[in-house]
């Protein structure tokens, strides 16, 4: 039996991979610091990726990689101290990988990473580079913003609450998305760890050099025409605002460097999402 194990599996990208590789009868493992809240089958190592005992971390990846035909590298690590899961963690998972003799490491990426002076964005387009330098064959997957990227402007609980207070929905001018389900992330990320071509497209070199695939959702959409379908779709009476996203996240938008029309390979429209929640 095929097994592979997903580092950040506990995560949203995470979850999915796990859900999808359940579903086609693969024996999984999971990778993270805290458990998962439902194990779906999963066994479960607890390790810190950026632990203090770098021998002791190496060593507990590697057990928890014995036997893996595939390593799927899912984490995260959003704040700036965090942001060392993209380098630190990814030579501690791919020195474990190598140790393991897994059979290959499937890394999930950003659609354009390596275009932006996000400091997020570098950190990725890092880890890109230090799994392709590793000593187990890597393959990258680069998605665009999943749908719930968006929440982070629309939902009531983001940092932009007091916008929704105050009875407004603000998204980020002059951007536009090409947000992709999950689902299909997941499908792709399970097919390259069993050693298919992700969605049925072949990986070329990418800037790290590794073989990658792109995957982006199925239509490109200006930000306020989804602020006005979730809007639609919440029954919400708040009034669509645009608001300047500052920094070189806003000037990667809304220069488009996050979209990838040429590989609209996503079967879940925003507004089927949306529908199905
Ligand atoms: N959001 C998007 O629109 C989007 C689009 C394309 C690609 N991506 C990429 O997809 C990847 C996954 O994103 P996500 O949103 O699924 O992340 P997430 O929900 O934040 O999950 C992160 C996962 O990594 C684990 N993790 C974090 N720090 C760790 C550490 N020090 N040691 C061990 N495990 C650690 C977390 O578990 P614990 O906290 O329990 O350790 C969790 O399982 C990221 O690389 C992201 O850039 C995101």
């Amino acid at each position: 039996m095929t097994t592979i194990v997903v580092v950040g599996g506990t995560g949203q990208a995470g979850r999915a991979v796990v859900r999808e590789a359940g579903t086609r009868g693969l024996d999984v493992r999971v990778v993270s610091r805290r458990p998962p809240e439902s194990a779906d089958g999963a066994a479960h190592h607890a390790v810190d990726l950026l632990g203090d005992d770098e021998v002791g971390v190496v060593a507990a990846l590697t057990a928890a990689f014995d036997g893996a035909d595939a390593v799927v590298d899912a984490s995260n690590g959003m704040a700036p101290g965090a942001q060392a899961v993209f380098t630190t963690g990814a030579r501690r998972v791919a020195e474990a990988a190598g140790r393991a003799r897994a059979g290959r490491v499937v890394v999930l990426s950003i659609a354009g990473v390596d275009r932006s002076g996000y400091a997020y964005y570098q950190a990725h387009a890092e880890q890109e580079r230090v799994h392709a330098a590793g000593p187990v064959p890597a393959t990258i997957v680069r998605a665009t913003q999943f749908h719930e990227f968006l929440g982070i402007f629309f939902g009531r609980d983001s940092r932009l609450g007091a916008w929704s207070r105050a009875g407004l929905l603000p998204y980020p001018r002059g951007c536009r998305f090409q947000t992709i389900d999950l689902r299909d992330v997941a499908r792709a990320l399970v097919d390259t760890a069993q050693g298919d071509d992700p969605l049925g497209v072949a990986p070329v070199p990418g800037p790290s050099g590794a073989p990658t695939v792109t995957v982006g959702g199925p239509e490109v959409r200006d930000a306020r025409d989804l602020a006005h379908a979730w809007r639609r779709a919440q029954g919400s009476r708040r009034l669509p605002v645009g608001v300047p996203l500052p920094g070189p996240l806003g000037e990667f938008f809304r220069a488009g460097r996050n979209l990838v029309p040429d590989a609209a390979v996503g079967t879940v429209t925003y507004d089927e999402w949306l529908a199905g929640r």
